[in-house]
């Protein structure tokens, strides 16, 4: 079974991509997931800086145990089903992308052109996405909710063609959603267009400050508060158990102070990644294997020669 993970170097991966794109793979227990740093997808919005982003990512998913990270770009056969796959899909899907729509609807709430800034790699992200999904016979995916809609585009894309050529050679991914809702400390979604995201490694006095930052409301000790009065809990919610969030709700209907909540969360959440960011400063550039595994490149050579072989 093939779980993929596909995330763009596009700046600091923070506290919000972590929860949503890598804890859960973690929590499969899943080391040997593909873990995809879609470099091609960073293009479109972020072309430059993509080289140093690109390194740091690598290191930040070498600290966490995983060893399949591959750089999109380093894989041409990609970039090859890419275009096959782009004349199975209808304009009419890409018009509906998240990625495309969000553009076109932000440029008109600032007044200016629906198209501005919108290019031909955009309106094509999600055929790329479907040829990243499809060359590594991926399984499930594991995204965020903001991506369910290009999955779906992926299924319909990859239906039309095995449909058109009777086979079964591109496998249909099925989406693995994580749920949680990662806040900012303004309570909005974390966000690096909100400006509220906490990087994933930053120090730890920084992340106990990011932490004691977030907003409450003016509860004193002794009074009894809920969860869903601070985004702090929400963040909790993401990391801790069961029975710890249990817990944690007792002892605030018990009246615990916000500022032992807080410690409590920052606690829970830096013994959750302390060894990591260890790692992360002692991993060095030499040790990255930033070419990718050659048994996984000559997967991708083998899958493509068998799709050109069936259509040309
Ligand atoms: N589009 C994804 C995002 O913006 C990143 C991505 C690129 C991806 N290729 C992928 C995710 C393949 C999953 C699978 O977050």
């Amino acid at each position: 079974m093939t779980i993929l993970t596909g995330i763009k170097p596009t700046g600091q991966l923070h506290l919000g991509n972590y929860i949503s794109t890598i804890c859960p793979i973690l929590k499969h227990k899943d080391k040997d997931a593909i873990i995809l740093i879609a470099d091609q997808h960073a293009l479109i919005s972020n072309p430059k800086n993509i080289k140093e982003n690109t390194e740091d990512l690598i290191k930040i998913f070498l600290s966490f145990g995983f060893a399949n990270i591959v750089k999109q770009s380093d894989i041409p056969e990609i970039s090859e089903l890419n275009w096959i796959l782009s004349c199975f899909t209808e304009v009419g899907h890409l018009n509906r992308s998240h990625a495309f729509k969000s553009l076109k609807e932000s440029n008109i709430e600032n007044g200016f052109n629906e198209n501005k800034g919108v290019s031909a790699g955009l309106f094509n992200y999600p055929t790329l996405m479907t040829a990243d999904n499809a060359i590594f016979d991926t399984d499930f995916v594991s995204i965020g909710l903001d991506q369910v809609s290009h999955i779906e585009m992926s299924k319909m894309i990859i239906n039309k063609f095995n449909h058109v050529f009777k086979t079964d050679i591109l496998k249909i991914p099925e989406p693995m959603v994580s749920n949680y809702n990662v806040l900012g400390f303004d309570g909005r979604k974390m966000s690096k267009s909100y400006n509220n995201t906490i990087p994933l490694f930053c120090t730890e006095k920084k992340l106990k400050k990011h932490i004691f930052s977030m907003k409450t409301n003016s509860k004193n000790v002794g009074e009894p508060k809920f969860f869903y009065e601070s985004p702090v809990c929400e963040l909790f919610k993401c990391i801790a158990s069961d029975l710890q969030i249990n817990n944690l709700k007792i002892f605030m209907e018990d009246g615990l102070g916000w500022g032992d909540v807080k410690q409590i969360v920052f606690r829970k959440l830096n013994g959750e990644i302390e060894r990591q960011r260890e790692v992360y400063q002692d991993v060095r550039v030499d040790d990255m294997n930033v070419v990718p595994l050659w048994s996984i490149q000559d997967k991708c050579k083998e899958k493509i020669d068998i799709i050109k072989d069936m259509i040309y």
